[in-house]
């Protein structure tokens, strides 16, 4: 099982989207679990709607219930999902205080490794315990960016983090690469876009995701882009990116 989490500090700059439709793009053709790590449950709701389950990964960390009960279906996405809760709020709390508090998800998802080809994890915009649990547990992160709101201090601290996670706690963790959301074409956006692009070099995937309204509609209707609007551009661009990251 190959993991990938998705993973930025600054909110709203598209990771739960692309969290929900770079597995539903690679549903297609392998057995995807998607963990939603955020206690605001962003991606459960996109997927499922208002419903609240009995389980979620707050009873897999602090629970030990195993995952196999906590996964829930999407016919829509074709995936296999590890829903979020509210209660999932508390996790940077009762962590604090556990022994191995930064591989408590490594440890709980080992038992479905053989399950699933790929695990992508979506995460909340903190750097806190549940994050650092989500970086362990990845072999890989995927950077989403929204050049509209770049700032190169909140990447070096992303990076220091990524980096500390290797040394101090022997993580897999490498760059997969860097993903341009919600893209529009203006000056001020270009001239951040030749920033990151300097700075990330080979790094930046070739494929920027536009603006697109249909985006906000497919969340709405608990859709992945491919179904809600496959002729759109931005499902062709997460369409294209699946190509590119896997
Ligand atoms: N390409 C896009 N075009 C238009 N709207 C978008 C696009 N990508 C994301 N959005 C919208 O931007 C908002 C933020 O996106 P999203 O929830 O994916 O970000 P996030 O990084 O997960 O946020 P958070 O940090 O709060 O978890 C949502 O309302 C989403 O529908
Ligand atoms: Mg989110």
């Amino acid at each position: 099982m190959r993991t990938v989490v998705i993973v930025n500090q600054k909110g709203g700059v598209a990771k739960t989207t692309t969290a929900v439709n770079l597995a539903a793009e690679l549903g297609v053709t392998r057995r995807v679990l998607l963990v939603d790590f955020d206690p605001q449950r962003s991606a459960t709701s996109a997927i499922f709607g208002n419903v609240d389950f009995d389980l979620s990964c707050y009873d897999l960390l602090f629970d030990n219930v195993p995952a196999s009960k906590i996964i829930q279906k999407s016919e829509a996405f074709d995936i296999d999902v590890i829903p979020s809760d509210i209660m999932l709020s508390s996790g940077e709390l009762r962590l604090a205080s556990m022994m191995g508090r930064e591989r408590l998800l490594t440890r709980h998802l080992a038992k479905i490794k053989p399950n699933y080809d790929v695990c992508i994890i979506d995460t909340s915009p903190t750097l806190g315990l549940l994050a650092i649990n989500a970086l362990v547990a990845a072999d890989e992160a995927l950077i989403p960016i929204c050049p509209d709101y770049f700032s190169l201090k909140g990447i070096k601290l992303l990076e220091d983090t990524m980096t500390s996670v290797r040394q101090n706690l022997a993580a897999r963790l490498s760059l997969l690469g860097v993903l341009v959301t919600r893209y529009r074409k203006r000056v001020i956006t270009d001239s951040a876009l030749d920033l990151i692009s300097e700075y990330f070099g080979p790094k930046l995937f070739n494929v920027k995701i536009p603006e697109n309204i249909a985006i906000e509609e497919a969340h709405n209707a608990h859709m992945p882009m491919r179904k809600y609007n496959a002729n759109s551009k931005a499902a062709a661009a997460y369409r294209e990116l699946a190509k590119e990251a896997f």
